[in-house]
């Protein structure tokens, strides 16, 4: 059962209905990204997940889904949030933990938003997506609609290591190089998907990616004892997840799961793409599309963002940051947690352990408090592009 009332813009507030297909907000002025409300008066116990299944669809009232049957699920969530106690010692740190979404089928968190996506795009009839990816993303689209029977159209930048193509094709999806970045690709999908009939699950361009990123803060919080830790440091691209984080912090509260404290969230960045850490740093509301942008870590090669404004307002309201880290200092970081945890981190994850480091050292954060990173992939599928 679901507690899904209807969807709201984040940005004007322009109610819509359930039960249609929806992008993004369709007020000409706005176009922003539209969030799912829940209507929570029947409530839900803390003590009713006990015994649920181990994976995302525990906190089931509070995804979308209308029918249990529309849900595709392989299996995502309720990964690991493992105590660092070898990673900590490098730098005088008790409680680091990690909370290892490497884990998640497909390798990577992305199965969270498309596992969501691809189970509503099945409940209101769609049967072609279309994805603007840097990799993982595409991954799990495909492997989603394989299990659901649906095509995958699947657009990545060209130079994206070969085993996130080869993995695609082997789901069945249609894969196409683009030689430019995701905003490239996404410029793709949005000029063809009318003519083809493709339902754009770009992120945030679509309403219930997010829904299955904020599990994450649902599971932090039940792994936890219901107690947030003091921070979280985030690898952003398009900021889907630190987003879907602070909207179930928000929820949980509502629901009388946890209290008003806030864990202060950290948006890491590559400094050849950190566009979120530029207009944090000048008190802008939206970020600028960031020039020639690179690093190795392709998730967070995303130039701008359609959710930039509401990761700014996660990191102001919690009093948190943005910080770039460079690409020799992310595989710095991949070779620490590999070699204190033996958990072969993506650069993305990578980043976080970096980030870190900086944040102690200019004592942003201080070494007593609880801190989660987020691994958010495997180093598997990057091989190719590590030193
Ligand atoms: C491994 C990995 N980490 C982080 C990100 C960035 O995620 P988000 O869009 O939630 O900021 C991506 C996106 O492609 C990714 O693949
Ligand atoms: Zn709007």
């Amino acid at each position: 059962m679901t507690y899904f009332s209807h969807l709201e813009c984040s940005h004007c507030g322009t109610r819509y209905e359930k039960g249609v297909l929806l992008n993004l907000c369709t007020n000409p002025k706005c176009r922003l990204p539209l969030f799912a409300v829940y209507d929570i008066s029947r409530g839900i116990s803390r003590d009713s997940l006990v015994g649920r299944i181990q994976s995302m669809w525990r906190y089931r009232e509070m995804t979308p889904v209308e029918d249990d049957e529309n849900i595709v699920s392989l299996g995502e969530g309720m990964t690991p949030l493992l105590h660092a106690k070898r990673l900590g010692e490098l730098i005088g740190c008790p409680s680091i933990l990690i909370k290892d979404e490497s884990l998640c089928p497909t390798g990577s968190f992305k199965a969270r938003g498309l596992a969501m996506a691809v189970s509503m795009a099945r409940q209101l009839g769609v049967s072609k997506c279309a994805i603007p990816t840097a990799g993982n993303a595409g991954g799990a689209l495909s492997a989603y609609c394989a299990k659901a029977g649906m095509e995958a159209y699947v657009f990545m930048p060209r130079d994206t290591p070969d085993i996130f193509r080869i993995e695609c094709e082997y789901y069945g999806a249609h894969v196409t190089l683009v030689d430019g970045l995701i905003t490239d690709c996404g410029k793709i999908v949005q000029e063809r998907k009318d003519d083809e009939g493709w339902f754009d699950v770009s992120t945030l361009k679509e309403p219930y990616r997010v829904e299955g990123k904020k599990t994450m803060g649902y599971e932090i919080a039940e792994q936890s004892g219901w107690r947030l830790p003091d921070v979280i440091v985030y690898p952003t691209g398009g900021g889907t997840g630190m987003i879907g984080m602070w909207k179930a912090f928000e929820e949980m509260e509502r629901l009388g799961w946890i209290d008003s404290r806030r864990p202060r969230m950290i948006a890491v960045q590559a400094s050849g793409c950190a566009p979120i850490v530029k207009a944090w740093q000048n008190g802008d509301e939206f970020s600028e599309p960031f020039p020639n942008a690179q690093t190795l870590a392709s998730g967070l090669r995303v130039p701008r963002a359609v959710g930039d404004f509401l990761v700014l307002q996660a990191i102001r309201e919690s009093d948190g940051r943005a910080i770039a880290v460079s690409d020799e200092e992310i595989v710095e970081g991949v070779r620490d947690i590999a070699r204190a945890e033996g958990i072969f981190a993506a650069p993305e994850g990578g980043a976080t352990f970096a980030a870190l480091r900086n944040l102690l050292e200019a004592g942003n954060v201080s070494p007593k408090e609880t801190m989660v990173l987020f691994n958010t992939g495997t180093a598997y599928k990057y091989v190719q592009n590590l030193p």
